[in-house]
């Protein structure tokens, strides 16, 4: 497993837009998308390849294209303001959902929803949820999909809490998960500290 925390300088400033609580909902997209195609240019830069035979105007000759189907999976609500971002560059990925909401009490994830495409097994599917607080959310997802079938699996958030990443590291050694930022620590309400707030609510303007 690896844990790839982006150094990136546009990645920074961007995050820094969306962290600022005076940043509006358009504004906190805006950046979001952007960093969304930031970092899946990023982890997609050793995606396996397969060669294809191909003619330019001048010649035939050998090109290649991506080996594996690729599956984005948001966790909603949040992950959704991944897509646009991952779709841009990626515009033949399918897209599964996964629906979660944290009960605000206990503050464990509870599933309410789940469609995917098919041929999981053979796809590489990239879970994205832009915070990884306790990592209870993106547990209750992967392990649905692993229950599913899938093999390759990676994890991409945007800020991600230690004590979240440290429990996915023991419980999952061999996934792979890119953050734009790893954040100090979790608070009593369960936000990442400093964090940018609850994601889902400056996203959709529900705050
Ligand atoms: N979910 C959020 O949206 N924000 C946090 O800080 C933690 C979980």
């Amino acid at each position: 497993m690896s844990v790839k925390i982006l150094d990136h300088a546009l990645i920074k400033h961007k995050l820094s837009i969306m962290r600022e609580k005076s940043t509006s909902t358009y504004i906190f997209k805006q950046n979001l998308d952007e960093i969304a195609m930031l970092m899946a240019y990023e982890v997609s830069k050793d995606f396996p390849l397969k060669l294809k035979d191909i003619e330019t105007p001048i010649c035939k000759t050998t090109g290649y294209e991506l080996d594996k189907q690729i599956v984005l999976v948001p966790i909603l609500r949040a992950g959704i303001g991944l897509v646009d971002g991952f779709r841009t560059i990626m515009p033949n990925a399918k897209i599964g959902h996964i629906g979660m909401y944290r009960d605000e009490e206990t503050l464990q994830p509870q599933e309410y929803y789940a469609r995917f495409p098919k041929g999981l097994t053979e796809s590489k599917v990239i879970i994205v949820d832009p915070m990884l607080a306790t990592g209870g959310s993106a547990d209750m997802a992967i392990q649905d999909i692993l229950d599913r079938g899938a093999k390759d699996i990676m994890l991409v958030c945007l800020v991600g809490a230690p004590e979240g990443v440290k429990f996915l590291q023991d419980k999952y050694p061999e996934l792979d998960i890119t953050l734009a930022a790893l954040d100090d620590h979790l608070n009593d309400h369960g936000y990442i500290v400093p964090g940018l707030g609850d994601a889902g609510d400056r996203l959709f303007g529900t705050n």
